[in-house]
């Protein structure tokens, strides 16, 4: 694979390069799978059906699911999106944290705006914000609560919650986990976490493409669609079909990046999660080792010896954010990300709202080099004041 073009050091927001063998199975289905799958009977539809099956399995294989619950949609706002829906009814109420995305608080906002669902946002004592399995338990017991709602890792600190005590302290209310940090960067096997729903990113941590992503749901846990349309089965009915994926999966479906994902997931499951995040751990502490050691340097939700995914957020005194992610780019050739990384209510919580941070990601290709010219780049800069 030809190298990429500059350091990139911005896997929070999506993974790059993809694993090795995801173009190629993309350019093989556009070539020769590519019909309509499940829709007719010919060679290219059962060919299209086949890698989008096959995506299913290598998912469903790698996050502890079964793959007869594991739908393939746009991504894991989509998802989030529809279980949130399809749950949160007229007067519901649900608990979630501090920490979470905009792609479970604005759906959450218009929820409690148009149905009147009650929000209720776990404040934890903890000054990073991640909340105690008795805390959330607490919040649940407090009223009726039809759903929780949790990241597993944040995407601001890359600090991971503890999904699993949460589920079990919270039962038998529903946890929905929202695993757009945490699937590819953590071995998950949704079979023992306790959740009911589990919804996920495919271009981030499963190092796939964009525009696909999966939802994990537990047996007896039911979903109502966000869309309604064609699946290629039932077409006498109007309604959408009893059975799964197709209740879920209105429309054509993204074959390509289905074909894409199995991809990942394949090579993901071949070289195994926890190899990643051993390297990733590795790399995410020496940077914060070093990055400390700069004068005006400081790092926000890090904590020593707690549980992080390849996510670090830092600022440094005098240098706006914004300007010094430009000055790495353009002067080093190092990608990172400025701002609230579309989670204001985290950046509240760590004291770094409005101006947000810098954020790094590193991903499963990254190296010691990288660190090392980010670690000699930021201390330039600072040097120089940012000039
Ligand atoms: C924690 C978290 N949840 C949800 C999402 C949304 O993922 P996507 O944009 O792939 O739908 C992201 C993406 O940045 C995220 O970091």
């Amino acid at each position: 694979m030809s190298p990429p073009p500059a350091i990139y050091l911005d896997h929070g927001a999506t993974a790059f390069p993809k694993a090795p063998g995801v173009a190629e199975a993309m350019v093989g289905f556009l070539e020769q799978e590519a019909g309509n799958p499940g829709r007719g009977g010919h060679r290219l539809t059962v060919a299209a059906s086949r890698a989008i099956e096959a995506a299913r399995e290598a998912a469903a294989a790698l996050l502890g699911g079964d793959p007869e619950r594991c739908l393939l949609g746009p991504g894991a706002t989509f998802w989030l999106n529809t279980v949130l829906a399809s749950r949160l009814r007229a007067g519901s109420r649900v608990v979630t944290s501090a920490l979470e995305h905009n792609a479970v608080m604005r759906p959450l906002r218009r929820l409690e705006a148009e149905r009147g669902v009650e929000v209720a946002v776990v404040e934890a004592a903890d000054p990073c914000g991640v909340p105690a399995p008795d805390e959330m338990a607490a919040r649940v017991a407090e009223s009726p609560t039809a759903l929780v709602v949790l990241t597993h890792a944040s995407n601001v600190s890359g600090e991971v919650l503890p999904a699993a005590a949460i589920a079990a302290a919270v039962a038998p209310v529903p946890v929905l986990v929202d695993a757009a940090q945490s699937a590819g960067a953590l071995p998950i096997d949704f079979s023992t976490l306790g959740a009911a729903a589990l919804a996920c990113s495919g271009h981030k941590g499963l190092l796939g493409p964009p525009g696909i992503g999966l939802l994990l749901l537990a047996r007896g846990f039911e979903v109502e669609p966000l869309l309604s349309g064609g699946t290629g089965s039932r077409s006498e009915s109007e309604e959408m079909p009893e059975q799964l994926p197709d209740r879920l999966e209105a429309g054509t479906p993204n074959g390509v990046g289905a074909a894409g994902l199995g991809a990942a997931c394949r090579w993901l499951s071949g070289h195994g999660v926890e190899a990643v995040r051993e390297r990733q751990q590795r790399l995410v502490r020496r940077l914060a080792d070093a990055l400390r050691e700069i004068p005006g340097v400081r790092l926000h939700g890090w904590r020593d010896g707690a549980p992080h995914t390849g996510i670090l957020s830092f600022t440094v005194a005098g240098l706006d954010g914004g300007e010094l992610a430009a000055r790495l780019d353009r002067a080093h050739g190092i990608c990172v990300r400025a701002g609230l990384h579309c989670a204001p209510a985290a950046h509240r919580r760590l004291g770094t709202f409005p101006d947000g941070s810098v954020r790094v990601g590193i991903g499963p290709f990254n190296s010691d080099h990288d660190v090392d010219a980010l670690l000699k780049a930021v201390a330039d800069l600072n040097a120089a004041g940012g000039r």
